[in-house]
């Protein structure tokens, strides 16, 4: 999968330089080419005579050699991938902050290809609110975080901050480059978030839902070469991946509005989204005053886009509802399959802990048109997602 794949190696000064040695063999392998770029630092963790010899290439530290200088424009514009295992730190700060005092970070400045990033450090860095901001800036700006795993660490503490082992760092990568065609050329429809449904100018009837699933969801099919078309709820979650068109709205009406034109051109839609059930029958113009001690809200029902795609969808074109349940789960969730001739319905229940509204973890069951039922572990949200289109590209391919 890896054959002939250019990769560009980063090597940043941490205790698990050690294990870029084991990286580097695995990809060569693996049958890439691979060149590697280190910082000053990382020279005290491993040396550049192993990693030469290992990858094949000559090893890049400095932007300048006795009289030559290293072109990092070329650098990242040769490489599929820009892969930065171990990141310490000192570069992750760098990267956030654009600093540019080594060959490494002009390259990562420069690189036009996808840059994964492998963190490693000791758990109190790695909890430390600066290293947490530095993290979602670089993922702000598109980059790609490996998870960091539990364990001894150098400090002899066990803890959060070990860099990802090789082989998770080679699935990581094999999961952009192969996954890439699946849905090449498909347009997919994704809903995420909350509604607002305004009762006056200040005032919304609202749910707790983030965005989070249903953007992991949007983020995962993009990887995958779908064109994707994401009608997000009012949310500060960011989406990274700048080729998905994001069409942002407020409203249950707005969310069906756009849903129903999208999904007339779509092959696929996900609806993740936690859409009102209910809006205000009467939007006041004029901010409500506080003068009686009962006020009552007159709401009507909002049109359930699942349903109306349901009852639009065409020959070919996938459908995939959510439901969220505290009690008879199975049952209600195989109604809503039913009911919204879905074909695909994911069900979290309220009664699992770390799943659901404002989580970082999901646990789901996914029931199909054909009676199938498949039951999944407490996971990361891109975790589930990566479980939702799977089988959501099994049920299209199987059409
Ligand atoms: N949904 C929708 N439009 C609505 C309401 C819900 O598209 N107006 C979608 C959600 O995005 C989700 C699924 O329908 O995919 C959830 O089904 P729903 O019957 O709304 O669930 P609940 O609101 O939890 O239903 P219930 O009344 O059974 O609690």
């Amino acid at each position: 999968m890896l054959q002939g794949k250019k990769i560009l190696l980063g090597v940043t000064g941490s205790i698990a330089a050690y294990k870029s040695i084991l990286l580097v063999r695995q990809l060569v392998k693996a049958g890439a080419e691979v060149k590697v770029i280190m910082t000053s630092a990382a020279k005290d963790f491993v040396t550049p005579l192993s990693l030469a010899t290992i990858s094949k290439n000559e090893v890049l530290v400095d932007l300048f050699e006795e009289d030559s200088w290293n072109n990092h424009v070329m650098l990242g514009r040769w490489a599929d991938v820009m892969i930065i295992a171990p990141l310490s730190c000192n570069t992750l700060a760098k990267m956030a902050q654009g600093l540019c005092d080594n060959l490494l970070l002009a390259t990562y400045l420069s690189a036009v290809c996808p840059v994964i990033v492998a963190p490693a450090m000791d758990e109190d860095m790695w909890k430390h609110p600066s290293t947490k901001n530095n993290l979602e800036k670089i993922k702000s700006f598109g980059n790609k975080i490996i998870p960091v795993e539990s364990g001894e660490l150098a400090s002899g503490l066990f803890g959060e901050g070990r860099m990802a082992e090789p082989e998770t760092i080679i699935k990581f990568l094999e999961d952009i480059f192969f996954l890439k065609k699946e849905l090449d050329s498909k347009k997919i429809l994704v809903t995420a978030g909350p509604t607002y449904e305004a009762i006056d100018p200040v005032r919304f009837i609202g749910n707790r839902s983030s965005g989070k699933m249903g953007i992991a969801i949007a983020e995962e099919l993009a990887l995958r070469g779908a064109k994707v078309e994401l009608v997000l709820g009012p949310t500060s979650i960011p989406v990274n991946n700048l080729s998905i068109k994001v069409h942002r709205v407020e409203s249950a009406a707005q969310m069906y509005e756009s849903s129903v034109q999208i999904f007339a051109h779509a092959d696929a839609a996900i609806m993740s989204a936690a859409v009102a059930d209910y809006t205000s029958a009467h939007q006041l113009k004029e901010k409500i005053k506080k003068t009686d001690n009962v006020f009552n809200i007159e709401l009507t029902k909002t049109k359930d886009i699942l349903m109306t795609l349901g009852q639009q969808k065409k020959a070919g074109q996938i459908l995939v509802g959510f439901a969220l349940e505290n009690k008879n789960e199975k049952e209600y969730a195989i109604g809503k399959l039913k009911a919204k001739n879905a074909d695909m319905i994911v069900l979290n229940s309220l009664n699992d802990e770390g799943a659901g509204f404002g989580y970082d973890t999901n646990k789901i069951t996914i029931f199909e048109k054909d009676g199938s039922e498949f039951n999944y572990e407490r996971k990361s949200k891109q975790q589930v997602a990566k479980d939702i289109v799977d089988r959501m590209i099994k049920l299209m391919y199987a059409k």
